[in-house]
């Protein structure tokens, strides 16, 4: 593998940077978001994400904290800001690289409710009212697994997630999963390859 194609959620990507501009174009929001080499979708706002974007829910006002999980360079952490500024979004990442782009694009776009940092650095004690994300598929499926699990166990009693996810990478087996694991999911929609899922806590009496 030369630097040019290393794995997108390696932690440092050492690819020489080349930053470029991708236009999200979304009907209420209009963001000029910088990307680079070593990062997610860097030449265009992945499709998933945008249909999660286009088709997601809308928040009540009551949530507080929204969790974008494996935020890249903030398409999701950056949009939910604008939409909700009176709620905080926590974008968070493993890739270092993805993780100051997702930085400087809300910096850019003067937010001050969108906070990056690594998962590690997310203060222990908080809880989810809402979680956004197009997962990482491609680190394989046990840990795609333990990494949803982790956070879906710090949604908020009556929190929910929202999961964009290819049919050709698993989403339905996946779905059947969370299932089994005590996580109401249920497909808001279907689309070019592409399904939404949305997740809740099954009800106690429900699951025995
Ligand atoms: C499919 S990409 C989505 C990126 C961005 N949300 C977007 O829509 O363009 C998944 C992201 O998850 C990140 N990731 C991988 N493992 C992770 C982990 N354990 N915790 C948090 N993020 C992780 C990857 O680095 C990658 O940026």
């Amino acid at each position: 593998m030369d630097d040019s194609d290393q794995h997108y959620w390696v932690s440092n990507p050492n690819s020489t940077s080349r930053q470029k501009e991708v236009k999200l174009l979304l009907p209420d929001v209009d963001l000029s978001l910088t990307t680079d080499r070593g990062v997610f979708s860097a030449n265009q706002v992945d499709k998933g994400t945008r249909y999660l974007l286009m088709n997601g829910p809308s928040i009540p006002s009551s949530v507080k904290n929204i969790l974008d999980l494996g935020c890249g360079y903030g398409p999701i952490a950056c949009t939910l800001g604008k939409r909700y500024p009176d709620a905080t979004v926590w974008a968070t990442d493993t890739n270092l690289r993805a993780l100051e782009l997702c930085r400087l694009n809300a910096k850019k776009m003067e937010s001050k409710n969108v906070f990056t940092c690594l998962p590690e650095e997310i203060p222990k004690h908080l809880f989810f009212d809402s979680i956004w994300s197009n997962p990482p598929i491609r680190i394989g499926k046990e840990s795609l697994h333990q990494l949803l699990l982790e956070w879906l166990n710090r949604l908020s009693a009556n929190g929910s997630a929202h999961l964009v996810i290819q049919r050709h990478l698993g989403s339905d087996s996946l779905a059947s999963w969370l299932e089994t694991k005590g996580w109401d999911t249920n497909r808001r929609g279907s689309r070019k390859g592409f399904r939404l899922l949305d997740v809740t806590r099954k009800e106690k009496d429900e699951e025995s």
